[in-house]
C-alpha cells in the first residue's frame, strides 16, 4: 500500500492506496468523485479525464503509483456544481450537447485545460485538441461541443456575460420549438447523473462483486464444469452455474413471424450442454469484491469438446455443417417476397439490367459507457434487476421462465443509461444478475470491462444479398430480384423479424411493379444479433441504393436523376405493396436538385490528378416506431389555468 498526500478540488487528502490501482477507481471509490466516468478503460474514450498539475490526464489508465506526492487534481466536481456552473457546463447544456450524457464531464475537464491554454481557439482547434486527448462522444456529432466550446470562450474572455447562455422561459410559457434544456443536462454535465456503475457503488455492504467465466471459443459441447478450485479462491461466497438456475435456463427469442422453424428457446441464461459463441456465460462467481471474483472465474474449469465453427452465414449454410441448435436447422427462417408479374422474362426483355452482391459487415455500437447492472430482493419479495434495459416488459417476458419466478415477484427496473444504439433492446446481463441474486439472496452487482462489453453483448448482424434491377430504355425500373442472407449469429431474437427488413427496405423508395426474392435467417456461431439504429435499413440501403448507381453508371444518366424518376408518386407502392403515407421524394429531390449541382461543380474543382472529389446521392426510408401501423400517444393537462 502507498500512502498518497494529493490535493483534489482544493482539498488535501491524504489516502492509503493500492499503487496498482488507478486513479479513476481511487477516485470514484475511495474518494466517492462519481464524476469521473469510465467507458473503455483503457484511456480511449476520454470519459475519465482529470487534470492533474494542470496537465489532462485518463485517469482511468494512470496507476496510483504514476501519481506524484502533493499532485493538485481536478475532477468534474471541482470545476462547476449545480446551482455554481462553470460557464462550460452552461454552454454545454446550452447548446443540447447533453444527451445520454456519459462522456460531459470528460468533455468539461478537458475543455477546462484547452481554454485554460488557448482562450480563442477555432472550431478546427477545439476538434483537433479533442481528437488529440481522445474525448468521444457517440451521441451528439460533435458539432452542439463545438459550439459550446466557442460559447464558453466568449464568456471566459468577457465578451459575452455567462447569464446569454441561460435559458429564458419565454413570457408565454410555451417551450415548444424553443431551446428548452434537457431536464437532465445539468446534472449530466456535473457529473451528478448516477449511471449503474455509479449506483452500483451506493448498494449496501453484503452486496456481491460477480464476475462471469464466459467461453473462450465460439462453439462447443460442455462435457464438464468443475469449480471446486474457484470456490476456494479467497473471498468466493458461490459459484453459480445452471444447476443453480430454477427455470428453463433459456431466453426466448420471442418468435415473430411464422413459419419459423426453431422455438425461440434457444439461448441458455448459463450454458449447460454447448458453447454456441465466443464469451457466453458458462458460470458466475459471487465474490466479497470484484478483483476476487473475476480471480476465482479463472479458476473454474471447463472440459469442452469443441465443434466446427461458422463464423458467417455461408459457412453455417454448408452442406456438411452441423445443426448449431441441435434439431433446428441452421437456416431456420425463410421469407419470400412477391409483387406483380414473374419477373424472369421480365429481366429478359428489360432494355437495361445490373446486378450485383453486397455484404454488409457485423457492427458494435461502440456506446461509451459499458454494461452494467445489479439485482436485489425487495421489500415485496420480489427479484429486482436494475440494468441498461430499454424494453423493461419486454425484457420480463423474455427471462422470466428462465429464471423459473412467476411474473410478479419479477421487476425491471432501468437504470440511468449511456446511449445503448439499440443493443440493450436485448437482454444481456439481465438474467444473470437475477440467477445470481436467487442463488445466493444477496444483492448482486455485474459490471463488464469493455472487452466483455464488444464480446458478450449483440451487434448489427450481417446481411449478404444478391440484387439485379431490370429497367426500361428510360431507366423506368420494372423488376428487381433479391436474395438476401442474414447472419445473426447463435440466437434467434427478432432475427425473423430483421429478415422481414429485407423485404421492407431492399429496393424501398422505388415503385417496382414486379419483385420477386428471398429472405434467410441463418444461426452462425458469431456475436447475436441484436437491435442497431435503422434495424435492417441501412444493410438493404446499402445494396439497393449502390445498384442505383450502377444501373446509372450503366445507361450513363445521372445518379439523381435516376432517382428522381423513380422514386414514389401518388399510387405507386412499396416493395411489400402498401401505399406510402406520404410521398415526399420528389418534392426533395426538387429542392436538393441545385445544391446537387453546385456540390458537383465544386468537387469537379477541387479535384487533382492524384485526388478526385465526388457527390454520393442516397434516398433512406426507416419506419418509426416498431412493427404495425405506425402510431402515436400525446397526454394533455388542462391547468388550473386553463393553459
Ligand atoms: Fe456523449 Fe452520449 S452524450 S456519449
Amino acid at each position: 500500500m502507498l500512502k498518497k498526500k494529493v490535493t483534489v478540488n482544493g482539498i488535501p487528502r491524504t489516502l492509503i492506496v493500492d499503487p496498482k490501482a488507478t486513479l479513476a477507481d481511487v477516485l470514484r471509490e475511495q474518494l466517492g468523485l462519481l464524476g469521473v466516468k469510465v467507458g473503455c478503460g483503457t484511456g480511449h474514450c476520454g470519459a475519465c479525464s482529470v487534470i492533474v498539475d494542470g496537465k489532462l490526464v485518463l485517469s482511468c489508465s494512470t496507476k496510483m503509483s504514476k501519481v506524484a506526492d502533493e499532485a493538485k487534481i481536478t475532477t468534474v466536481e471541482g470545476i462547476g456544481q449545480p446551482g455554481n456552473l462553470h460557464p462550460i457546463q452552461l454552454a454545454l447544456v446550452a447548446a443540447g450537447a447533453a444527451q445520454c450524457g456519459f462522456c460531459m464531464p470528460g468533455f468539461v475537464v478537458s475543455t477546462k485545460v484547452l481554454l485554460d491554454q488557448n482562450p480563442s481557439p477555432t472550431r478546427e482547434e477545439v476538434r483537433a485538441w479533442f481528437t488529440r486527448h481522445h474525448n468521444v462522444c457517440r451521441c451528439n456529432g460533435y458539432k452542439p461541443v463545438v459550439d459550446a466550446v466557442m460559447e464558453a470562450a466568449k464568456v471566459l474572455r468577457g465578451e459575452m456575460a455567462k447569464e446569454e447562455l441561460e435559458f429564458q422561459m419565454p413570457a408565454d410559457g410555451r417551450i415548444w420549438g424553443s431551446k428548452y434544456p434537457r431536464p437532465s443536462a445539468i446534472a449530466k454535465v456535473t457529473g451528478t447523473f448516477d449511471y449503474g456503475a455509479d449506483a452500483g457503488l451506493k448498494l449496501p455492504p453484503n452486496t456481491l462483486a460477480l464476475a462471469l467465466v464466459q467461453a473462450k471459443v465460439s462453439h462447443a459441447n460442455i462435457l464438464g464444469i468443475d469449480t471446486s478450485a474457484a470456490e476456494k479462491m479467497p473471498g468466493v461466497y458461490k459459484v453459480v452455474t445452471h444447476k443453480d438456475v430454477k427455470g428453463k435456463n433459456r431466453i426466448t427469442g420471442l418468435i415473430t413471424f411464422a413459419p419459423n422453424k426453431g422455438d425461440g428457446w434457444d439461448r441458455p441464461i448459463l450454458c449447460d450442454t454447448k458453447v454456441y459463441q465466443y464469451g457466453d456465460a458458462i458460470a458466475i462467481v459471487c465474490a466479497d469484491t470484484e478483483a476476487n471474483a473475476r480471480a476465482a472465474a479463472e479458476k473454474v474449469r471447463v472440459d469442452l469438446e469443441v465443434l466446427p465453427a461458422y463464423m458467417s452465414a455461408p459457412a453455417a449454410m454448408a452442406e456438411d455443417a452441423i445443426e448449431i441448435h441441435p434439431g433446428t436447422p441452421n437456416v431456420y427462417f425463410d421469407l419470400p417476397i412477391v409483387k406483380g408479374q414473374d419477373t424472369k422474362p421480365l429481366m429478359e426483355s428489360a432494355a437495361y439490367v445490373v446486378e450485383d452482391e453486397f455484404y454488409l459487415q457485423r457492427q458494435p455500437h461502440l456506446n461509451v459507457e459499458p454494461d452494467v447492472g445489479f439485482a436485489y430482493i425487495d421489500e415485496e419479495g420480489r427479484v429486482t434487476i436494475h440494468s441498461k434495459s430499454i424494453a423493461i416488459y419486454l425484457h420480463h417476458a423474455m427471462i422470466v421462465a428462465g429464471l423459473g419466478l412467476e411474473p410478479e415477484k419479477l421487476r425491471l427496473v432501468q437504470n440511468g443509461a449511456g446511449g445503448t444504439f439499440g443493443y440493450k433492446f436485448s437482454p444481456t446481463m439481465e438474467a444473470l444478475l437475477g440467477v445470481a441474486c436467487i442463488a445466493t439472496g444477496r444483492p448482486v452487482f455485474l459490471k463488464y470491462d469493455y472487452y466483455q462489453h464488444i464480446t458478450y453483448t449483440g451487434k448489427r448482424s450481417p446481411f449478404f444479398i444478391k440484387l439485379k434491377y431490370g429497367a426500361d430504355k428510360k431507366g423506368k425500373l420494372i423488376a428487381m430480384e433479391s436474395d438476401w442472407i442474414v447472419d445473426h449469429g447463435p440466437y434467434s431474437e427478432f432475427g425473423d423479424l430483421l429478415t422481414l427488413r429485407g423485404a421492407q427496405y431492399i429496393g424501398a423508395g422505388y415503385n417496382i411493379p414486379n419483385i420477386r426474392g428471398m429472405g434467410h435467417t441463418v444461426c452462425t456461431n458469431h456475436a447475436w444479433g441484436s437491435a442497431f439504429r435503422a434495424y435492417g435499413s441501412p444493410q438493404a440501403f446499402l445494396a439497393s441504393e449502390c445498384l442505383m448507381d450502377e444501373l446509372a453508371e450503366k445507361m450513363g444518366m445521372d445518379p439523381l436523376e435516376l432517382r428522381y424518376l423513380n422514386v414514389y408518386r401518388k399510387g405507386d407502392t412499396t416493395p411489400t405493396g402498401q401505399e406510402p403515407e406520404v410521398y415526399s421524394f420528389a418534392e426533395m429531390i426538387e429542392k436538393l436538385r441545385p445544391l446537387y449541382k453546385a456540390a458537383k461543380e465544386q468537387a469537379k474543382k477541387n479535384s487533382t490528378s492524384e485526388v478526385k472529389r465526388g457527390v454520393g446521392v442516397s434516398i433512406g426510408i426507416y419506419g418509426c416506431g416498431i412493427d404495425g401501423v405506425d402510431s402515436s400517444e400525446i397526454s394533455i393537462e388542462l391547468t388550473k389555468e386553463g393553459v
